[in-house]
C-alpha cells in the first residue's frame, strides 16, 4: 500500500509479513566477474548460488501465501477426475465466468495448443506485441506475427497510461490488406511484457476485439500478466476507479474467444491454463492436452500446484495483494530516474526496465547493448536481470541480426519477494554503473543456438571490460561489496 511519511515521501508499505526466509549470498565483485564468464556472459546460465537478487523473472518465483501452502496439503492425487481439478475449475469460473477450462503445464504449452489448433500455414496472427515463446510457436506452425501496438508503446519515455494498447487504425488496415480469412487470430497481451510490462486499457481492448469479431476473426487473450494490468485499469482508467478488480477481470476475460495464462505469473503458482466460453473451441483444443500435457484433469501440473493456483487466482483479485508489484516497480523506476538512469516510463508491471539503447549508446547496436548491460549490472550489484532486446530476437533470413525496437534490461520484481532496502541497493549500484557506463564494452556470440538463442547462447566480451569494471568498483567501494 503506498503510504506517505511525515516528510512527504511516499513508500510502498508491505501488507504482509515475512514468515519464512531464504539465505542470500553476495559474492565479491571479482567473483562475480568469474561467475559471469563461466555462465558465457548470459544471465540465464548463472547459478543461483552466485546471484544475490534474482531479478531475472517473476515466473514461478513469486512468494506464495500461507493459504496457498495450506491448500497444497489438501490435494487429491489421482490421474483422472481429481477433486483438485474441480476445485481449480471452480476458481477459474468464479473469476472469469461460465467458461470451459483446460489445464496445461505452463504458458508456452497453452501457446503450443492454441497455435497448433488455430494457426494454418501462411496465416498471420495480429497482436499488440509478441512474446518470445508466443512468436516461436506461431512460426513453428507456419504462421507469421504482425504487431499493431500503438507507436507510442515503443517509445521509452511517454506519458501514455496504456502503452500496450492496439493501434486501431493499423488493426483495420492490416485486416483489409491481409484479408480476414488469412488472419489466424487477434491476440492481445495484458501487461505487454517485451515493451516494459505495459498495460492495455479496457476501452481499447473492447474496440480492438469488436473490430476483429465484426470481421469474423478469432480473439485470443494472453492473461499471464493480468494482475498488474487490472491494477493499472483501476488506477488509470476513470471508468473503473470504484470497481473491484474481480469486475474488471470478469469483463476483460469475457471479451475474448480464448484466454490463456502462465500460472507461473498469474496466480503465483506454477502451471498454466486455457479457457473459452465456446464449446466448439474447447473441443478443438481438447485432444492436444492429453497428447502434450497429461490427462485433462491435471494437464502436466502437480495437484499441489493446482490447489495453490486455485487460491492464488482468487487472491489475484485482491487489491492489497496485486498492488504490491506495481508500487515497488514505480519506486525502483523513480529512484533510478532521479539518479539519471534511463528507464521505461510510465513504470509498468512485472519489473523495472532500463533503457540499454541510451545507457550504452557508445556501443554499436550489433554488440548487444542490453546483453552487455545485463552482464555489467550483475558485476556491479550481484543482481541478475534479463536481456530483452536484440539478443532475444532471431537473425533475419540474410543471417544478420534483427536489431530490436527496444533494447531493455529487465529487472523483474517478483511478487512480495524483495524488500525496499534490497531494491534501493540495486538502484544505487545501477546509478554507479551509469556514472561509469563508458567502461561497458560489447559482447559477441561464441555459441549461438538457432531457436530462442537467448536461453542457451554463450558470449564473450569484446575486450577485458568486465575485469576493468571490477577494478574500478574496488577503487570506488574499497572492501565494500
Ligand atoms: N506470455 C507472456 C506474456 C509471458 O510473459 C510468458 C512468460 C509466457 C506467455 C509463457 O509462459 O513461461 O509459463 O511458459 N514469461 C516469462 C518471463 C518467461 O520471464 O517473462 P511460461
Amino acid at each position: 500500500m503506498p503510504i506517505q511519511l511525515r516528510s512527504g515521501e511516499c513508500i510502498p508499505l508491505e501488507m504482509h509479513k515475512v514468515r519464512m526466509v531464504q539465505r542470500l549470498n553476495l559474492l565479491p565483485v571479482e567473483e562475480r566477474v568469474r561467475a559471469s564468464q563461466e555462465a558465457g556472459n548470459n544471465t540465464f546460465l548463472l547459478k543461483n548460488r552466485d546471484v544475490f537478487l534474482d531479478m531475472l523473472t517473476d515466473s514461478g518465483v513469486n512468494a506464495m501465501s500461507q493459504e496457498q501452502y495450506a491448500a497444497m496439503m489438501n490435494a487429491d492425487d489421482s490421474y483422472a477426475g481429481s477433486e483438485t481439478y474441480y476445485r481449480l475449475e471452480a476458481a477459474v469460473r468464479e473469476v472469469f465466468g461460465d467458461v470451459h477450462f483446460l489445464p496445461a503445464h505452463q504458458g508456452r504449452a497453452c501457446e503450443n495448443i492454441i497455435s497448433q489448433t488455430f494457426v494454418k500455414p501462411g496465416q498471420t496472427a495480429l497482436m499488440n506485441y509478441h512474446f518470445t515463446t508466443t512468436r516461436a510457436h506461431i512460426q513453428r506452425n507456419g504462421g507469421k506475427v504482425v504487431e499493431i501496438v500503438r507507436k507510442e508503446g515503443l517509445r521509452v519515455k511517454s506519458d501514455l497510461p496504456f502503452k500496450g494498447d492496439t493501434d486501431i487504425d493499423m488493426l483495420r488496415a492490416e485486416i483489409k490488406a491481409i484479408g480476414a480469412e488469412n488472419v489466424a487470430f487477434l491476440r492481445i497481451e495484458a501487461g505487454t511484457n517485451l515493451i516494459g510490462g505495459q498495460p492495455v486499457s479496457m476501452a481499447n481492448t473492447r474496440e480492438a476485439v469488436r473490430i476483429a469479431k465484426d470481421a469474423g476473426i478469432l480473439t485470443v487473450f494472453d492473461a499471464s500478466l493480468l494482475s498488474d494490468n487490472l491494477y493499472f485499469i483501476k488506477v488509470r482508467e476513470a471508468e473503473f476507479a470504484g470497481k473491484p478488480l474481480s469486475d474488471i477481470a470478469l469483463e476483460l476475460g469475457s471479451l475474448f474467444d480464448v484466454t490463456y495464462f502462465s500460472a507461473r505469473k498469474l496466480g503465483c503458482a506454477r502451471g498454466g491454463g486455457i479457457f473459452t466460453p465456446r464449446e466448439d473451441l474447447y473441443n478443438a483444443m481438447l485432444p492436444l492436452v492429453p497428447l502434450y500435457e497429461g490427462f485433462i484433469t491435471y494437464g502436466g501440473m502437480s495437484v499441489r500446484e493446482m490447489e495453490a493456483l486455485a487460491v492464488g487466482l482468487r487472491e489475484s483479485m485482491d487489491m492489497r495483494v496485486v498492488e504490491q508489484t506495481p508500487i515497488f516497480v514505480e519506486m525502483l523506476a523513480s529512484e533510478l530516474t532521479a539518479a539519471g538512469v534511463p528507464v521505461v516510463t510510465p513504470a509498468g508491471g512485472l519489473g523495472c526496465h532500463v533503457d540499454a539503447m541510451e545507457f550504452c549508446d557508445h556501443l554499436p547496436t550489433d554488440q548487444y547493448r542490453a546483453g552487455a548491460l545485463a552482464v555489467a549490472a550483475y558485476i556491479a550489484s550481484g543482481a541478475r536481470g534479463m536481456e530483452r532486446g536484440t539478443l532475444s530476437e532471431e537473425r533475419g533470413s540474410d543471417g544478420k541480426d534483427r536489431i530490436a525496437e527496444m533494447e531493455l534490461l529487465r529487472l523483474a520484481v517478483p511478487k512480495r519477494v524483495f524488500t525496499m532496502s534490497q531494491l534501493r541497493y540495486v538502484a544505487d549500484r545501477l546509478a554507479w554503473l551509469h556514472e561509469n557506463r563508458r567502461m561497458i564494452g560489447g559482447l559477441e556470440f561464441t555459441f549461438e543456438p538457432k531457436i530462442l538463442r537467448f536461453f542457451f547462447g554463450r558470449l564473450k566480451p569484446a575486450s577485458d571490460w568486465p575485469g576493468k569494471l571490477a577494478e574500478k568498483f574496488r577503487k570506488d567501494f574499497g572492501e565494500g561489496l
